[in-house]
């Protein structure tokens, strides 16, 4: 079965807060790419606020019809959020406050009791949880316990891997093979352990395939290279041509 395909639309709203203003509509953005085809919708509320709103959730909420994502640090501030605006789901992911990205998996063992009551006050609000993890076995076990139903895996070493200038044949071929394969065994464990699993950042039309034929991988949270392409084609097709890459792996 194909995976689904969540557009994270944090761009759009990054070009909006370039001049704090009101557009590029985000509204727009996310509706548009329902019209395409995406699955749903993703967004990441920074405790910076550098591209996403509070208001943007809200006004998301009471227009995504197919599925609302919302990454966030596990906060009081942020589950709090969470609790009143009622996304579908909500990702768990590490934020450092100077980074330029989110730069790699949650420390669910180092932080188990405080993801296990955000996780709990989310359950209980009829919230989805995953988890943002790097492909570990012992995170991925510790996700278990905490009570989330989905880990997203970090494919960021694996996205570094495949950029053009690394992707040669040799030894970089190799690296990427072998981080596919770390994913690959990572996924089944996570199933094993009653998880679903998704994958995300820095994933492309080009890299993505690998991880489209991996079955126990059901979703994937894509932005960068999406919002990317759309300023040279526009939004509808940048999103349909993800979703044929993503396809194309189980035709
Ligand atoms: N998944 C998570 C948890 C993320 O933090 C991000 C980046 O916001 C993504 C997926 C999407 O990454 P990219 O923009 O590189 O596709």
């Amino acid at each position: 079965m194909t995976a689904r395909l969540n557009v994270n639309i944090d761009h759009v709203a990054t070009i909006r807060e370039a001049r704090k203003t009101i557009e590029p509509s985000i509204i727009t953005a996310a509706v548009i790419c329902e019209q395409a085809g995406a699955n749903g919708i993703t967004v990441h509320l920074r405790q910076d606020r550098r591209h996403i709103q509070d208001r943007d959730i809200e006004l998301l909420r009471d227009v995504v019809t197919t599925y609302l994502n919302v990454e966030m640090a596990a906060t009081d501030e942020m589950i709090a959020i969470a609790e009143r605006t009622r996304p579908d789901a909500v990702s768990l992911v590490p934020e450092n406050p100077n980074e330029v990205t989110t730069e790699g998996g949650l420390d669910v063992i180092g932080n188990l009791e405080n993801i296990e009551k955000a996780s709990e006050k989310l359950r209980a609000a009829g919230i989805f949880v995953s988890i943002f993890i790097d492909p570990d076995v012992d995170q991925i076990e510790a996700a278990a316990r905490s009570g989330a139903q989905q880990i997203e895996i970090c494919t960021a070493e694996y996205a570094e891997l495949t950029l053009a200038s690394r992707a040669v044949h040799g030894e970089g071929e190799r690296k990427a093979a072998a981080e596919v394969d770390r994913i690959r065994r990572a996924a089944v464990h996570a199933k094993d352990n009653g998880l679903m699993v998704a994958a995300g950042h820095g994933l492309t039309y080009r890299n993505v395939g690998a991880l489209a034929a991996i079955p126990e991988i059901t979703e994937f949270n894509i932005g960068h290279n999406i919002i990317s392409r759309s300023v040279f084609v526009g939004l509808d097709k940048a999103v349909r041509e993800m979703i044929e890459a993503i396809s194309r792996a189980n035709s």
